[in-house]
C-alpha cells in the first residue's frame, strides 16, 4: 500500500514537472519582494523611451473617424502592395462567402438568403474609406460586426482592396495603358486570370 502510495505521488510530480514547468520553474511574481534586484521589488519599470503596445493606440486609426466625427475620406495608413494583399486574403476568407470573389453580391449565401441578401460593393464607391471601416467594425443592418475577426490593420487592408477591386470594375479598357491592356486581353483570351 505503502508503496503504491509513493508510486502514485511519484507519478504526480512527474506529471507536473511534463505538464506545466512554468509552474515550478524560478520566476519573479507580480507585486512581490524580490532580493534579485537592488531595490527589492520585482516589477521593474518600463525602460525610458519605451511605449507599451495600448499606448500606440491612434483615436482615428482605430475609430476610422476623423476630428470632426465624421468618417475619414482615405485610409490613415499607407497603401501598399502587401496592405492590398492581405486584403485580398481576408475579404477572400471572411466577406467573399456573402458579397461574392469581386464584390459584386454575386455568392451562394446571397442567392439563398431569403431576408436582405447581402449587396453589392460596388454600388456605394462615393461613399468615404472610413465608412467602409466602420461598416465592417460595426456592422451595418443584418451584418454583424466583423471586428473580432479582422484586427484593426486588417480592416483597412480589406478596405484597400475593396477600393481595388471597385476600380477594377468600373474601369474602361482604353484607360488602361497599351502594354497592360495586352496582358489583360491575353488572360481574358486564356481564361486564367491576371495574376496580380
Ligand atoms: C454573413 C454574410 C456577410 C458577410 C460575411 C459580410 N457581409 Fe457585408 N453585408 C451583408 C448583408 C446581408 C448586408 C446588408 C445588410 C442590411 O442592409 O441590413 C451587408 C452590407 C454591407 C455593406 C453596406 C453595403 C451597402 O451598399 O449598403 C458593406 C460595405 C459591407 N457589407 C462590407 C462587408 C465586408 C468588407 C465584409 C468582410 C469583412 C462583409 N461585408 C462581410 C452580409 C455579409
Amino acid at each position: 500500500m505503502r508503496k503504491a502510495l509513493l508510486l502514485l505521488a511519484g507519478l504526480a510530480a512527474a506529471g507536473c514537472d511534463v505538464l506545466d514547468p512554468m509552474m515550478v520553474q524560478q520566476k519573479v511574481k507580480t507585486y512581490r519582494p524580490s532580493d534579485f534586484y537592488e531595490d527589492g521589488i520585482a516589477m521593474r519599470p518600463a525602460p525610458a523611451g519605451t511605449l507599451a503596445r495600448e499606448e500606440l493606440f491612434v483615436p482615428e486609426v482605430e475609430s476610422g473617424l476623423g476630428p470632426d466625427g465624421k468618417p475619414l475620406p482615405r485610409l490613415p495608413v499607407p497603401m501598399t502592395r502587401e496592405l492590398v494583399a492581405t486584403g485580398r486574403q481576408r475579404f477572400e476568407v471572411v466577406c467573399a462567402v456573402c458579397h461574392g470573389l469581386v464584390g459584386d453580391g454575386e455568392s451562394l449565401v446571397a442567392r439563398n438568403m431569403s431576408l436582405r441578401p447581402p449587396p453589392s460593393l460596388h454600388l456605394k464607391v462615393q461613399n468615404p474609406d472610413g465608412w467602409f471601416y466602420q461598416v465592417i467594425s460595426q456592422g451595418f443592418g443584418l451584418m454583424p460586426s466583423y471586428a473580432s475577426h479582422l484586427t484593426v490593420e486588417e480592416r483597412w487592408a480589406v478596405v484597400a482592396y475593396l477600393r481595388a477591386l471597385q476600380l477594377s470594375q468600373r474601369t474602361r479598357i482604353d484607360t488602361i495603358p497599351a502594354a497592360e491592356r495586352a496582358r489583360l486581353m491575353q488572360s481574358e483570351k486564356s481564361g486564367q486570370g491576371v495574376a496580380p
